[in-house]
């Protein structure tokens, strides 16, 4: 254990910013996050990211499937250093088929970065990603991204933010034209303006002052443009009738501040980085089952795994624990406790996600994530700790799966390993497990398609068990209490089936045959999982 005081160990936590970016596919995410390691010097060009995510560097056969599906896994973390703060940059892979994983990440971070398509609006996997940040009730900053393109007005956007999300939404700046007509950015929060177009950039200023009155002193190239006398008008009307900021709200999550950009230029990306970074919250206290707070400047280790990233190399068959630290600072090789087993291990096998490659940890403390090589010892939701006290943080929640298949081995004297394979691999939280009320069939379920190929894969490598998966499409999974059920509330519609903890639930079609059940049996409780 590295001889710290606690007054260092806390400054050193205060330095750190972890974060996840969500969006729907194709809004921008990677084209930001590599802007923003361009600023910090993680990376020395654009696209490094973005080859990542093509393949470019694909590895193993683990990377193949990524690869044809065009989700990245070597790019999940990235830490970065800028202006005397560590970031931690989470994924939330950015494709339709992301996993239950996708939802798990945002249980690693202490805010989130909204990135919006301005010429589209709030997509579904925005909407998705969004209800998990609101129920944990962190800060969500909001970056409308492609200004450079004609997108939608941006009022539109803000009300379209506001209710189809129930935020508040306060716009930090306001673009000056769009897409060929775009000027520049009022920045309402800096007071200044943020010019984009050469043609109103005077003596390489991008930034004009403005006076208390919100306008330009003196004679300049952008005060000739009638856009310029327009969005006076607008600024001041946000300034009458938008909401009040409010930096309580912001940090409970109750108001996302509005900046609008092009990632693509880079323009505004700065400005929204180092405004966001004074207000991204620093890893705070955690909570654990017993209702205790976890300081996070403790200078006993701890630290809970939130993702498992199996067979990154064929050769090692290795796995990878994400693991988010809580408290104290990580030392390889240090003595800790795995909780849910009460079994003492050492953690000698651990890395480091900086931008461009793993590298072995060096100093990580509170709100760092770190990757631990595992045989196998790790659940999804584990928490290891140092010191006497024991400690267990808070479950993990588990997410509502849209989609199941029927799973059966291919050679049925091969039962040994099927078995072994599901259970492991249901244990460890790769997919979830279902078996039909009667007939006992295998099936399971999953929030992304990506996590049944992952399975069928993982199943065949690692247990030797080829499968057979009959799909069976988006369900509507619904608990029911047991006292409330009959046998013959089941049909073809809404099938009858039981977790992997016995409890009943029911599969439905599609929402008409969940209206038609509540319509029959309006007593009965139906509850979703998240
Ligand atoms: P994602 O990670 O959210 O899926 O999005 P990504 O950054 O990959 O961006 C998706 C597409 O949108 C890319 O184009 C990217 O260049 C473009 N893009 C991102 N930000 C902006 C922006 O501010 N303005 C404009 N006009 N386009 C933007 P692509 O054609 O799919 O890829 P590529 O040909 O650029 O590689």
């Amino acid at each position: 254990m590295i001889n710290t005081s606690k007054k260092e160990l806390k400054d050193t936590v205060e330095t750190r910013r972890t974060f996840a970016i969500i969006s729907h596919p194709d809004a921008g995410k990677t084209t930001i996050t590599e802007q923003m390691l361009l600023f910090g010097g993680a990376i020395r060009q654009a696209g490094t990211v973005k080859a990542k995510k093509t393949g470019k560097f694909a590895k193993s056969d683990w990377m193949e499937i990524e690869k044809q599906r065009g989700i990245s896994v070597t790019s999940s973390v990235m830490q970065f250093d800028y202006q005397g703060k560590r970031i931690n940059i989470l994924d939330t892979p950015g494709h339709e088929d992301f996993s239950e994983d996708t939802y798990r990440t945002l249980m690693a971070v202490d805010a989130a970065v909204m990135v919006v398509d301005s010429s589209k609006g709030i997509e579904e996997q925005t909407k998705k990603l969004f209800k998990v940040c609101r129920m944990r009730g962190i800060p969500i900053f909001t970056f409308m991204n492609k200004l450079d393109r004609d997108g939608r007005e941006p009022l539109d956007l803000i009300e379209e933010l506001e209710e189809v999300l129930e935020i508040d939404a306060y716009p930090m700046n306001w673009p000056i034209g769009s897409g060929k007509t775009l000027l520049g950015l009022y920045d309402l929060y800096h007071n200044r303006i943020e010019a984009f177009r050469p043609e109103v950039i005077n003596k390489g200023e991008r930034f004009i002052p403005l006076n208390e009155d919100g306008e330009i002193d003196g004679d300049h190239p952008i005060k000739e443009q009638s856009l310029y006398d327009q969005v006076l008008e607008e600024a001041l009307l946000l300034k009458e009738a938008g909401n009040e900021f409010s930096e309580t709200a912001i940090s409970n999550g109750e108001l996302t501040p509005v900046f609008f950009g092009s990632a693509l230029t880079n323009f505004g990306v700065q400005t929204f980085l180092e405004t966001f970074l004074n207000f991204a919250p620093e890893p705070s206290a955690q909570k654990t089952e017993d209702d205790t707070m976890v300081d996070p400047a403790d200078s006993d280790f701890s630290g809970f795994i939130f993702k498992i990233q199996a067979n990154m190399d064929p050769k090692h068959r290795d796995r990878i624990a994400f693991l988010r630290i809580c408290s104290g600072r990580f030392e390889r090789g240090i003595d800790v406790t795995l909780s849910r087993l009460d079994k003492k291990m050492r953690l000698s096998n651990s890395t480091q996600f900086m931008a461009e490659s793993r590298e072995s940890v060096t100093d990580a403390v509170a709100g760092d994530i770190i990757g631990l090589y595992d045989t196998g010892n790790f659940q999804i939701g584990d928490t290891i700790y140092q010191g006497k006290d024991k400690v267990t943080f808070k479950p993990l929640p588990q997410f509502t799966p849209e989609l199941f298949m029927r799973v059966d081995p291919k050679n049925v004297m091969k039962q040994k390993s099927f078995h072994k394979g599901i259970n492991q691999l249901v244990q460890e939280g790769a997919i979830q497990l279902y078996k039909a009320y009667h007939t006992e069939d295998y099936i399971i379920g999953a929030v992304g398609q990506l996590q049944f190929e992952v399975f069928e894969h993982r199943m065949k490598n690692e247990y030797n068990s080829e499968v057979v998966m009959t799909p069976l499409g988006n369900k509507i999974a619904r608990w029911i209490d047991p006292e409330q059920l009959d046998e013959n509330m089941g049909s073809s519609r809404n099938m009858l089936v039981r977790d992997r903890f016995d409890n009943p639930l029911f599969l439905f079609e599609n929402t008409f045959a969940m209206r038609w059940f509540n319509d029959k049996y309006p007593d009965v409780e139906l509850t979703a999982l998240l």
